[in-house]
């Protein structure tokens, strides 16, 4: 069965939404098979988001994804890579269209709520960077 890496970024605990974004991957039809809240330093984040290190955000997405706990998930589906990233919405809140999750609570492409893995192959790495 196919597996993705989600987690629910620091805004989300911050604006009391971790249970709405839980309650629509179960509404999908998605199993949580591993949850755990946990707080990220600079070095796992320099790995997880290794293709955007050199940009000019990059201190910026540092100081967003430390500023409070993530809750990482382990979710199986059938096609839940692309699901998810289907019900999540694109990166951009303010592209996203409504009924997704980017695009009923996120106003930019900064502070997006939710990270989703884009690939079942880097599912299955950022499966094992968090939860070993
Ligand atoms: N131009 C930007 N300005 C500020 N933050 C950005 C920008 N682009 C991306 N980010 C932040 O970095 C994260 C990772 O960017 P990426 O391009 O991988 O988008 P994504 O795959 O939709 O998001 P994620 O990997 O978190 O699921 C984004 O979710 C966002 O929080
Ligand atoms: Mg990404």
């Amino acid at each position: 069965m196919e597996r993705t890496y989600i987690m629910t970024k620091p805004d989300a605990y911050k604006r009391g939404l971790i249970g709405e974004i839980i309650t629509r991957i179960e509404n999908k039809g998605y199993n949580i098979t591993d949850m755990k809240m946990m707080n990220l330093d600079e070095a796992i984040l320099k790995e997880h988001y290794a293709h955007l290190a050199d940009k000019p955000f990059f201190p910026e997405i540092v100081e967003y994804m430390t500023s409070g706990p993530v809750v990482g998930m382990i979710v199986q589906g059938d096609n839940v890579v692309a699901g998810m990233r289907s019900i999540m919405g694109p990166t951009d809140g303010l592209e996203a269209p409504a009924g997704t999750i980017r695009g009923d609570y996120a106003k930019d492409k900064s502070e997006n709520l939710v990270h989703g893995s884009d690939s079942v192959e880097n599912a299955e790495i950022e499966i094992k960077r968090f939860f070993g």
